[in-house]
């Protein structure tokens, strides 16, 4: 479906996507596997407990030790369990209370520095709050100072990306990530783990501190939260900001909106450029879908998210267009699939929509504040999603 013209009689088939063609283009769009993007068969999928998780590079993962790998990678009561320690850390009111505080001197930092440098890249920004606002929950916080943490987790993701295999699945590495690894654990990790041993405090560090993890399984789970939180919400940023850049109605109506309207434009941004495009799961037991096809037990289907999202019997018509009303109209929470479904659904999705709202309705307020240049998209085959580079945006000086 996606790549197609809508062919809505009255809009002629606008299609409001920026990055569908180089989805369309790149390989693993094609995965092999059969790809579910029928959306209410996709949900079933993700929410049956006879699937189980298959995505990441989970090949090279040793699932016998799960105390050394991402939750991620699990599933059943032992998935449940570690995500549940962890939960309170994502609810609505810890988000309001204490994730809107970082949120908020983040985003202080990050445009009084653009101020005084007249322009910046916007990847660049975008990382930086994301960044912040993922090492508070996990309890990264004790480093020299959050650029260079920025930049030491950069490096590992990057170093792990071009090893193509995964960014958090196997740490047997080239030179480079040996070196990155190294660095983050000296410079960020272990201060950390030093603080949260003489004094515990309400994060991932603290909780894995706690129950004793290894070296490794410490460095898993933070190269998770890099993987999951920091590389999504950076692009997630600047698709949103670019798009509001572009459409000055849109613009107008997100900084004159109140806040739920504001969520109800970055949500529908997410249905129409869902960060990861699709999800994988092995069938454990045999399985019925909806429209009664039979999936045999080890197949590994895909579960792709661009399409889902766009499934006109639960979007409506003129799927392709950007409406901020359609989540309302079709009573579907706005992201739609953007954050999957089920036990693995984004526990992050709130904290993503509150640092990207917070964010540009910050930016879009800056005196003077214009694009310089617009991103060039391209594809992360490890996040199966697009990544968008090269953004400059400018304002007034302070
Ligand atoms: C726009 C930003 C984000 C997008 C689009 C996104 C998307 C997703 C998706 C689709 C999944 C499901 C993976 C699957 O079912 O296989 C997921 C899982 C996950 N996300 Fe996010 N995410 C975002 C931000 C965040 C943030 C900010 C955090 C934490 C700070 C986070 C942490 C996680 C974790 C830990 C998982 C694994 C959950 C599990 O396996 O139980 N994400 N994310």
């Amino acid at each position: 479906m996606d790549g197609n013209s809508a062919g809505c009689p009255v809009h002629q088939g606008r299609d409001d996507r920026k990055s569908a063609k180089v989805a369309e283009a790149s390989a693993d769009m094609h995965t092999g596997t059969r790809v579910i993007g029928n959306f209410v068969a996709a949900r079933d999928l993700l929410r049956s407990p006879k699937m189980r998780q298959a995505g990441a590079s989970i090949e090279h993962v040793d699932l016998s030790k799960p105390d050394e790998i991402s939750f991620f990678f699990l599933d059943g009561e032992i998935h449940r369990k570690r995500r549940a320690a962890v939960a309170g850390l994502f609810a609505p009111k810890t988000i309001v209370t204490r994730h809107h505080v970082v949120m908020n001197r983040a985003i202080d930092e990050i445009t009084a520095d653009l101020q005084k440098r007249g322009s910046a890249p916007l990847d660049e920004m975008s990382w930086q709050m994301a960044v912040d606002v993922a090492a508070d929950i996990v309890g990264l916080t004790d480093s020299d100072s959050n650029r260079n943490l920025a930049i030491r987790v950069r490096k590992v993701l990057d170093a792990s990306i071009r090893q193509r295999k995964g960014f958090f699945s196997k740490l047997v590495l080239n030179a480079r990530m040996l070196i990155a690894v190294g660095r983050f654990y000296k410079h960020d990790m272990l201060p950390a783990i030093a603080a949260r041993k003489i004094q515990p405090k309400d994060d991932v560090l603290s909780h894995l501190v706690k129950e004793n993890y290894s070296k490794r399984g410490m460095i898993m789970e933070c190269l998770s939260y890099g993987g999951a939180g920091m590389l999504t919400t950076r692009e997630f940023i600047v698709m949103c900001a670019w798009h509001l850049f572009d459409n000055q109605p849109l613009r107008e109506r997100f900084l004159s909106g109140e806040e739920s309207d504001q969520f109800a434009i970055l949500e529908e941004i997410l249905r129409l450029e869902p960060v990861a495009a699709f999800l994988q799961r092995r069938v454990a037991e045999p399985f019925e879908e909806a429209n009664g096809t039979a999936l045999k037990e080890g197949e590994v289907v895909s579960i792709s998210i661009r399409d889902a999202n766009v499934d006109e019997a639960i979007t409506g018509p003129c799927p392709f267009e950007l409406d901020p009303d359609r989540g309302k109209r079709m009573k579907v929470i706005g992201p739609f699939m953007s954050f999957g479904d089920g036990p693995h659904r984004c526990p992050g999705a709130q904290v993503a929509m509150h640092e990207t709202r917070i964010f540009l309705d910050r930016l879009f307020r800056l005196p003077g504040v214009r694009l310089v240049s617009a991103p060039a998209v391209s594809w992360n085959p490890n996040i199966h999603g697009y990544e968008l580079r090269g953004a400059v945006v400018a304002c007034d000086p302070a």
